[in-house]
């Protein structure tokens, strides 16, 4: 099984809608996307007989705010969702479409779990526009949520979007600042899918690809060509349609437990860990394989590549540049965390608690 969703792109790709009637229309948003104007590239190209915007999105999404967004759904009575914004905004619509239907608690949602034994009939149809290049959230069937003090991940095929639009024009004005962070974690995304122990002929196709366009495109869409910008925007979803077939490895599952742990943002996250798990797995065939089919002479080559990108972002890289706690109390938790957390499994090179520990002190 492959999972893809019908994707549209290109400068003016949310004109394909304009060939579609459609009934009543839930668009979830944010307050800012709204005020910037992000829904007048949207709302004339829909033919809908009612369009109603829910807007009340802001920080990490938890629990709570998914089922208020399910109950919005439910009431509405949607017949197609439209989520216009980044990963957060996306992620929200894909359990709304779930639990409009569906009474079931986010962390309840597990592949194998019947919806439609639930009463699930997929009443809406779900379709995402991105308005960031880096969670592919888009393509994916997982759904991240916070709960309490943990981040909890809901998964299910039915979380895939059946549309996802990438309008070009949604990421010219993205800030700097998100341009080098979502693209950083989409770079973790490729390189990850390749190297995990799940990989597959047809993932490996979506993660070398992007893993090249990225490393040529990143720095350039950063300084403001245009050009790089669409191609990192299509690059981030092909990099998420290969982890939505292929899993992450350890660069998640550190980056996960150490942004959970101090509350700091999954793609700054990310780029402390990324160079630094890669160089772990050193030696390791697959990551050499990644990087001669790069064009770099070795992992390390590869590696450093990585570093001279993340310091040319620039993004931090070091963890101490981010939390300003002290690392010794919260070490013990931070590795438990890591290996308990479900990407670690999928690594291609099983780490040791020590390595795992090592790294950790090498970050802070
Ligand atoms: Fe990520």
């Amino acid at each position: 099984m492959f999972a893809v969703p019908r994707i549209e792109y290109g400068e003016k790709a949310l004109e394909s809608l304009k060939n579609d009637n459609f009934g009543r229309v839930l668009v979830f948003t944010d307050k800012n996307l709204r005020k910037l104007g992000y829904l007048e590239y949207l709302i004339p190209n829909l033919n809908a007989e009612k369009i109603e915007v829910f807007d009340e999105i802001e920080g990490e999404p938890d629990v709570r705010l998914a089922l208020k967004c399910s109950e919005f759904a439910r009431n509405f009575d949607p017949e197609v969702i439209i989520a216009l914004g980044g990963g957060s905004v996306i992620d929200l619509a894909k359990f709304a479409r779930i639990g409009m239907e569906v009474n079931v608690e986010p962390k309840e949602v597990k592949v194998k779990l019947n919806l439609r034994a639930l009463g699930f009939k997929k009443k809406a149809k779900l379709i995402a526009v991105p308005t960031t290049s880096g969670s592919g959230a888009d393509a994916t069937l997982a759904v991240m949520l916070k709960e309490g003090n943990s981040k909890i991940s809901a998964i299910h095929f039915e979380f895939i979007p059946d549309m996802t639009i990438l309008d070009y024009r949604l990421v010219e004005k993205m800030p700097k600042r998100l341009v080098a962070s979502t693209g950083i974690d989409a770079l973790a995304h490729a390189i990850e899918a390749y190297l995990t122990k799940l990989h597959n002929e047809l993932s490996d196709l979506f993660a070398l690809r992007a893993t090249e366009l990225i490393l040529s495109n990143l720095e350039k869409s950063y300084d403001g060509d245009l050009k790089a910008r669409a191609i990192m925007h299509l690059s981030a979803t092909m990099a998420g349609i290969a982890i939505n077939n292929s899993q992450l490895g350890a660069v998640h599952a550190l980056a996960h437990a150490f942004g959970t742990a101090f509350s700091v943002d999954h793609s700054l996250s990310i780029a402390v860990f990324l160079p630094k798990v890669l160089e772990a797995y050193i030696p390791d065939q697959r990551l050499e394989e990644l990087s001669n089919r790069l064009g770099f002479r070795s992992s390390a080559e590869f590696v450093k590549r990585i570093e001279e990108l993340i310091k040319n972002l620039p993004l931090p890289s070091k963890a101490s540049e981010l939390v300003k706690e002290d690392l010794p109390s919260k070490l013990e938790p931070l590795v438990d965390s890591a290996m308990k957390d479900l990407s670690f499994r999928f690594a291609p090179k099983a780490l040791s608690r020590e390595e795992v520990m090592e790294i950790f002190r090498e970050a802070f």
